[in-house]
């Protein structure tokens, strides 16, 4: 009896030593196995009496029921808190707030251009575009811009090879549009032109709309009533217009178009150089040399034509100094508009 009461005690300290389920099948086996405790113990039933062995067989047996039954409450208990473990840590809040995804912006002058092509659109114009490699041709000789002037200086205009330039405007598009289509035409182009220049109010790449109305008996109040829709819609109602005579050798008469400055309200400011006025777009009715160009007759139809500077528009429209923050790409400005 005492031996078996010291078997048990040293049972009782295995089993309360079980942390995990490894260690409960390695004490399982030490207890339980083949040759483990019991089968050592039950080994010795052997070397004894026929009395001695009942009384010694029957402890056993209970003793190994205890140990069966306590190793399986131990195991069910280890694997519950297993389970609450791996419940824990695959738990998901979903009170948590979502991960939000960058999502880009569109670019300010991509959204000007955008908006000034919306407002030509529903004035029944319709979207041409051409391409920024272009011939000499059409970026100089059609446009009766004539082989000695200034704009052809190579300090101007980016040359690719002889005849073929980085178009420096987007009036080509004009003879492009013209030279493929009878009139009427009713067209703007917007688009990247190019130019050797590179200061606070300049960059090489900027971007122009040109626009263009062919059809007969257009006249110069058909260029001043489009243009002022459009300055109004972009500016505001309340801007002041203003047409003021100028010259291009693709149109005749020209003008350039001034808006009452939208910094000082037209008292004079650094901005407007004092005038109280902003030029933002040039002008005219179409040179009949520029019809006959494409094929056009200069006593069937007249027509309008403009080209304006977005870099220009979008910098008042927003109050930006330098042209050159358009295209550092640095996102803390780019993506404020
Ligand atoms: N192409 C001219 C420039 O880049 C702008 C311009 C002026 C376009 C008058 C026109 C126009 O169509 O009629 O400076």
């Amino acid at each position: 009896m005492m031996e078996i009461d010291s078997i048990r005690e040293n049972i009782d300290n295995k089993l309360a030593s079980i942390k995990n389920l490894d260690e409960l099948t390695r004490i399982k086996a030490e207890l339980l196995g083949r040759k483990g405790l019991f089968s050592q113990l039950i080994e010795k039933i052997k070397q004894l009496s026929k009395d001695e062995k009942r009384i010694y067989g029957q402890n056993i047996n209970t003793l190994k029921d205890y140990t069966e039954n306590r190793l399986k409450a131990i195991k069910d208990k280890l694997e519950d808190k297993q389970r609450e473990m791996e419940e824990r840590a695959s738990w998901i809040d979903i009170t948590m707030p979502g991960k939000v995804p960058l999502v880009g912006k569109i670019h300010p002058i991509t959204k000007v251009i955008s908006e000034i092509t919306e407002i030509f659109v529903s004035l029944g114009f319709s979207v041409a575009e051409g391409p920024d490699i272009e011939l000499d041709y059409y970026n100089f000789e059609a446009l009766n811009i004539p082989s000695d002037h200034p704009a052809r200086d190579l300090q101007d205009t980016f040359y690719i090879k002889e005849g073929v330039v980085l178009r420096t405007h987007t009036s080509p598009v004009e003879i492009r549009v013209m030279e493929s289509q009878l009139p009427p035409v009713r067209i703007i182009s917007p688009g990247a032109v190019y130019r050797c220049d590179s200061d606070i109010s300049h960059t090489p790449m900027f971007h122009q709309v040109e626009g263009l109305m062919v059809d007969k008996g257009i006249r110069f109040s058909d260029l001043k009533g489009i243009l002022t829709i459009f300055i109004h819609e972009m500016f505001g109602e309340d801007t002041a217009v203003r047409f003021r005579p100028s010259y291009f050798p693709f149109t005749e008469p020209s003008a350039e178009v001034d808006i009452c400055c939208v910094i000082c309200g037209g008292k004079g400011c650094r901005v407007c150089k004092e005038t109280g006025w902003l030029e933002i777009l040039g002008s005219g009715m179409t040179h009949p040399q520029v019809f006959r160009n494409v094929g056009y007759d200069p006593e069937e139809v007249t027509g309008f034509a403009f080209g304006l500077g977005v870099e220009r528009i979008a910098m008042l429209k927003y109050g930006i100094d330098d042209i050159r923050q358009f295209y550092y790409n640095d996102l803390r400005f780019i993506s404020q508009f």
